[in-house]
């Protein structure tokens, strides 16, 4: 616990939502100013945990919140997307370790050990490709029906392993937990 848990009104700050590839892009603009005049610690503090109200993500969605500077995902996925990633499982990935920050480092990168929940809806992981940093495109994107990395030609499928491409690591699943019905916490 940090004292950035105590800076919940500032996670808005930092929200903004990807829909279904539109790129429409909302900000909390109003309150930019409230974050300026913060001391600079008390920022890095904000930046350090952050929790996200996960109460309006639909299935089949995603919401991508800035945190430590970086994208991440938070897919709520449908029962077709669980069903693949669970079928993919089965199938051949070049990297075998789950890259859940959660888990111990050697844990394989089955989709139960991807996943958030228990059952398997919640998929958290950094919007970040392990090739050069590039952020993949969500819903379903590229040849398994994930995410696809334009930067280099890099397919990661529906729980996020790399599968085709120069990337070389599955997308990193950052700290994160459910603390109540609708709040991810991060970090
Ligand atoms: S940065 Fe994603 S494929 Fe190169």
């Amino acid at each position: 616990m940090t004292h950035a848990d105590d800076t919940e009104g500032t996670r808005r700050d930092f929200l903004y939502y990807a829909t279904a590839g539109t790129g429409a892009v909302v900000t909390g603009a109003a309150v930019w100013p409230l974050i300026n005049q913060m001391n600079a610690s008390a920022d890095v503090k904000a930046l350090a945990s952050i929790r996200v109200d996960v109460a309006g993500i639909e299935p089949g969605t995603q919401l991508t919140v800035k945190w430590r500077g970086k994208p991440v995902f938070i897919r709520r996925r449908t029962e077709e997307e669980i069903a693949l990633a669970r079928k993919q499982d089965g199938e051949d990935y070049p990297d075998k370790l789950a890259r859940n920050a959660n888990l111990p480092a050697d844990a394989p990168a089955t989709d139960a050990n991807r996943a958030l929940d228990e059952n398997e809806e919640w998929l958290v992981m950094m919007g970040v490709c392990t090739h050069l940093g590039c952020v993949p495109l969500g819903d379903g994107a590229g040849d398994y029906g994930g995410w696809f990395c334009p930067c280099h030609g890099s397919h990661y499928d529906a729980a996020g392993r790399i599968r085709k491409g120069p990337a070389p690591r599955n997308l990193d699943v950052p700290v994160a937990a459910f603390i109540d019905e609708n709040t991810i916490k991060l970090g």
